[in-house]
């Protein structure tokens, strides 16, 4: 069984993306949204939160998917010390976004915790350190995509700072679920990536190297969540991909 974990639905995407790749394994999805949303927490919280969700889902899962950027870039060798099960995190594809930018201009959006993490830092410096990245916080973007009641005007005004860049780097889940409409609203000219089909590429990979792939033909898939459990499943409903 993988085991996906994010503070709410933004995992969702992952789950979608992993469902094809791999599409005979069972699948526990697990959103800690009592504690949503992650972004605007301290470090430590986050960590502590993190942890203690990964070592439940290790007594069910052989593997757990961090679909959280926030959760990821602080930080995942903590994480992957504290349990003998493979972990897989999610970090913004800064390194593509490198390859493909035509102008040199970068923007990344992000929660503030992930735009202001030394791993990103580390993550721009090795791989875009002759690229103008705009690292962009959006604080409220999550929460809104998670309690569907995002505008387009609000959107509008977190894309501006975009500026002239013609890469657009999705570095929180969350806003994979709501990727064509960020498309639509940057235009053809300016080409919006996430992470989500490498992060299934890399659960298969690593399941492979451990020899664990299932050849299930009825696999399950199974939500659960920390909080208010309707809202949740509603949510599921509008993104995951049954
Ligand atoms: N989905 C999470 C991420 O990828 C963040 C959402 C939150 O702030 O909890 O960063």
């Amino acid at each position: 069984m993988i085991g996906i974990y994010d503070s709410g639905v933004g995992g969702l995407g992952i789950f979608n993306a992993i469902k094809q790749v791999l599409p005979n394994e069972s699948i526990l999805y697990y959103g800690d949204t009592k504690y949503f949303p992650f972004g605007e927490r301290t470090g430590d919280d986050i960590r502590h939160i993190t942890i203690t969700a990964i070592k439940k889902l290790a007594q069910e899962c052989s593997i757990v998917v961090i679909a959280c950027n926030t959760a990821s870039v602080n930080d995942l060798d903590y994480y992957r010390e504290q349990v003998s099960i493979p972990l897989v995190g999610v970090v913004p594809v800064v390194k593509t976004a490198a390859a493909l930018t035509k102008n040199g201009q970068i923007a990344l959006l992000a929660t503030t915790i992930t735009t202001t993490a030394d791993y990103t830092e580390k993550l721009i410096a090795t791989y875009a350190g002759d690229k103008i990245v705009a690292k962009i916080a959006c604080p409220g973007l999550a929460s809104a995509i998670e309690h569907h009641t995002l505008t387009t005007e609000a959107l509008k005004n977190y894309l501006q700072p975009i500026g002239a860049a013609d890469i657009v780097v999705l570095g929180c889940t969350h806003y994979t679920l709501i990727k064509g409409q960020i498309q639509r609203l940057v235009g053809p000219d300016v080409k919006v990536i996430d992470s989500n089909e490498a992060v299934a590429r890399q659960t298969l990979r690593v399941l492979q190297q451990a020899g664990t792939l299932s050849s299930n033909l009825q696999p399950t898939y199974t939500f659960e969540c920390s909080g208010d459990r309707s809202q949740f499943l509603e949510q599921i409903k509008r993104y995951a991909h049954l």
